[in-house]
């Protein structure tokens, strides 16, 4: 099948839907790749690369359009664009159907299958080489970031020269999801004081993980609205949260707000009394801009000069970054293809049986498909939601509910009259190993109840490098008898054996320690 890139035609729009190194990768999967002259001109990829990568380069849009099996685009697709579409192809791209139910009228008429990757069950795991509207989110909070340091009129770090001291840029970040989690990221990086503040709290932990320290309102309420998303807070929690940002913005130097609930207006957190509060020279970037704006000032797409305050409402973070936003965006894509195409004969096969292709497909064969069923999750993936919506959620490592005494007396029973019964019918040394083994149950699932999530995989390898005891037992069994006491000399076979656990061994500890160590190194600063 033939894959078409057409030049985006949003006013403004620098990215293009797949890059040449992308386009390789396509061909190999069994696809032909035609591209429109100077589509990726604005994202730096020249015709010239797309050509050598093994793409056509068809001059108009009208031929391209028409050519194409399946078209890979970037924004929502114009009217127009869509008569150019031939009956019955394959688009791929941001669609946004909850808001465009005429183009979907349009497209379904012209018997097309449209993916729309704005539509990608996220909380698949499977979905997130997909995930373009993260790769594209974590592009816009880093350019957020550089937005914020080209107005702002300090250094970010804190310096002390010759010529005097500068102290440290605050920065506070509002919203703590994927766009707030780079732009902490990436303003730590540049040595600025990061604070932040999200309505779940569950994200404190990777906010101080990335070197940011996590705000909280003084008011009890869970903001999780299942799914990784937020819910709309009650009035006093917001009350509560205004407060804290006034205080907030008094302090700060530059604010970047990232606040979105979706389907939902974006919430107002900035009032005109917060910017008129803020010092003069200071900076707010409010990225939900496009969305009516985290800031009562903001202006979409201009950049804004009130009570000495720049406020930044540009709703193309990232055509600013259009090359770096391409790729990513290329590769979400080529994903999806991988996904499509898993015969790799350069035909697709859009599985409906498949959660996260189901997700996507918003319509096939001309038949709208959307809303999708709800992706089925694993038990445990779920469960953790409906509970913190009834309510508020244990202290980590807190039991949730206390057990019954009669309960409790029963298991103590039971288990006691297992351990009479083993210790009256097994070996004497049995219920020795057994209760030892019991313990270690024990204790191990108390240690590891009690360690933050964030630490969990350094220490699973720390955990596992411990558990190459087992090398000890290997070389009690690899060694001579000592002086004629001990154990005799086991068989060759046998030492042989505990030479390969030796070796297999090591490589579990030595391996288990240095992920340990790159894992802790990834969490100091
Ligand atoms: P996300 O859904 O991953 O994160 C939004 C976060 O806001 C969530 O963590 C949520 O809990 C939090 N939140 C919701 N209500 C809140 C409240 N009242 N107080 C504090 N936090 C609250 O969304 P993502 O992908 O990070 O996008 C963030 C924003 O950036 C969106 O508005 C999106 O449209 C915008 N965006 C703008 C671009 C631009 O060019 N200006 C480009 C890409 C994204």
């Amino acid at each position: 099948m033939r894959i078409g890139i057409p030049a985006e035609t949003l006013a403004g729009e620098k990215r293009v839907a797949t890059v040449p190194e992308v386009v390789e990768k396509l061909i190999k999967l069994g696809f032909k790749v035609s591209v429109q002259s100077g589509a990726g001109d604005a994202a730096n990829c020249s015709d010239d690369t797309y050509r050598a990568a093994g793409a056509d380069i068809i001059e108009g849009a009208a031929e391209l359009w028409a050519d194409s099996d399946i078209v890979f685009k970037v924004t929502v697709p114009t009217s127009t664009e869509v008569e150019l579409m031939r009956e019955g192809g394959v688009l791929i791209g941001f669609i946004w159907p909850a808001q465009n139910p005429e183009l979907m009228q349009q497209l379904a008429a012209k018997k097309t299958t449209v993916l729309a990757i704005d539509a990608l069950p996220r909380m698949l795991s499977r979905a997130q080489k997909m995930d373009a509207l993260t790769s594209q989110a974590g592009v816009a909070g880093y350019r957020a970031v550089i937005e914020a340091a080209n107005v702002f009129g300090r250094f970010f770090n804190g310096q002390i020269t010759a010529a005097g001291k500068v102290p440290p840029a605050k920065i506070f970040i509002a919203g703590a999801g994927v766009a707030g989690l780079a732009a902490i990221g990436t303003a730590a990086g540049l040595g600025a004081i990061v604070r932040a503040n999200d309505t779940r709290a569950e994200v404190a932990d990777q906010v101080k993980s990335l070197g940011g320290e996590f705000v909280k309102v003084e008011y009890e309420e869970e903001g999780g609205g299942g799914g990784g998303y937020a819910k709309v807070m009650s009035e006093g929690f917001l009350q509560a949260q205004r407060e804290m940002y006034a205080k907030q913005a008094r302090e700060v130097d530059i604010i970047i707000t990232t606040a979105l609930i979706p389907g939902k207006p974006a919430p107002r957190l900035i009032t005109a009394e917060m910017v008129q509060g803020m010092k003069s020279g200071s900076v707010i970037v409010d990225m939900a801009a496009e969305r009516g704006g985290n800031c009562e000032l903001t202006e979409p797409g201009q950049a804004v000069v009130k009570h000495g305050v720049t406020i930044v409402g540009y709703t193309d973070l990232n055509s600013r970054l259009a090359k770096q936003s391409s790729t990513l965006y290329a590769n979400n894509l080529f994903r999806l293809t991988e996904e499509l195409c898993k015969t790799k004969d350069g035909i697709i096969n859009v599985n409906m049986e498949d959660d996260a292709i189901r997700g996507l497909t918003v319509i096939k064969d001309g038949a709208i498909t959307w809303p999708a069923p709800p992706p089925k999750l694993p038990a445990a993936a779920t469960k953790p939601v409906v509970a913190k919506a009834i309510a508020p959620a244990p202290a980590h490592g807190a039991p949730s509910a206390p057990m019954s005494s009669t309960k409790l007396a029963v298991m103590f029973g039971v288990a006691a009259l297992f351990f009479w019964v083993i210790g009256a019918n097994a070996p004497a040394a049995f219920l020795g190993h057994f209760t030892v083994f019991v313990l270690a149950c024990f204790v191990g699932y108390m240690v590891v109840w009690n360690v933050t999530p964030a630490l969990h995989t350094p220490l699973m390898s720390v955990t596992n490098a411990i558990s190459s005891i087992i090398a000890i037992g290997a070389l009690v069994q690899i060694a001579p008898p000592l002086m004629g006491v001990g154990v005799p000399r086991p068989d060759d076979w046998i030492r042989w054996l505990a030479m390969f656990g030796i070796v297999l061994t090591s490589i579990n500890m030595f391996g288990g320690f240095a992920v340990t160590q790159r894992m802790l190194a990834m969490f100091r600063k």
